[in-house]
């Protein structure tokens, strides 16, 4: 049965299957969890050891999921700044990532991330220095995260964005019934994905895998 929004019109985003689409094959285990899926965080582990890459960002952290298997597929020597506006999550996830032994790779920062990434760029010894980013907080922000990152992430490094089919809504007619949340979310990711495709700047690579995945190559 669909999950309803607030308005009492179905949540869509919320009612998908996800069982046949990623590794865990109950919808149960997924509900009410915000961090990526096991297949996704397997990808993300599997682009930085494949790329090589040392110095990563990552914009939205919540308890520490994908930031873990970020920080464990990175190098001794490797970095990730993780930006989140809830530091309180992060407490949560944070003895695993102690107890993992990588907690010396992570550089965590509280607030919202437009201005953490502005702060970045700040610096121009920042511009072109990461070698990989993850972005996975505010949706509607999106578009503003991938102007910042294309000045931050090196030629030839790679941005990764989560939920960019938003539950399959990216793909349904405007008019279909759903949460105020969702609509907004899925307006967003519509807007962005089609900036994606025409965004001379980076090679794209779309997965329908989780929620929808898209991997960016930047090109100049
Ligand atoms: C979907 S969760 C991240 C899940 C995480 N990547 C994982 O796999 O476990 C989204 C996170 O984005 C954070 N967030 C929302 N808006 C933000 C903003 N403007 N700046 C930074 N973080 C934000 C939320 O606090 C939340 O923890």
């Amino acid at each position: 049965m669909a999950a309803t929004g607030g308005n009492n019109v179905p949540n869509v985003h919320s009612s998908i299957d996800s069982s046949n689409k990623t590794l865990l094959k109950s919808e149960a285990l997924y509900q009410g969890f915000m961090q990526s899926s096991p297949d996704e965080a397997q990808l993300l582990r599997m682009l930085i050891k494949l790329t090589g890459a040392k110095n990563t960002l990552e914009v939205g952290v919540y308890t520490g999921y994908s930031l873990l298997a970020t920080a464990l597929a990175l190098p001794d020597d490797g970095k990730i700044i993780a930006i989140d506006v809830d530091r309180s999550c992060y407490e949560v996830g944070r003895p695993y990532i102690e107890k993992a032994g990588v907690a010396h790779k992570v550089d965590f920062r509280e607030g919202p991330a437009l201005q953490h990434l502005d702060d970045l760029l700040a610096d121009e010894a920042n511009h072109g220095a990461f070698d990989f980013a993850f972005v996975d907080a505010d949706k509607p922000n999106y578009v503003k995260y991938h102007e910042q990152l294309l000045r931050l992430v090196r030629v030839g490094g790679t941005i990764v964005y989560d939920n960019t089919l938003w539950g399959g809504t990216v793909a349904l007619p405007p008019e279909t019934p759903m949460s105020k949340l969702d609509r907004r979310f899925s307006v967003a990711i519509r807007d962005l994905n089609r900036r994606l495709s025409e965004d001379k700047r980076i090679e794209v690579c779309q997965l329908a895998i989780a929620d929808g995945i898209t991997i960016c190559r930047r090109l100049v």
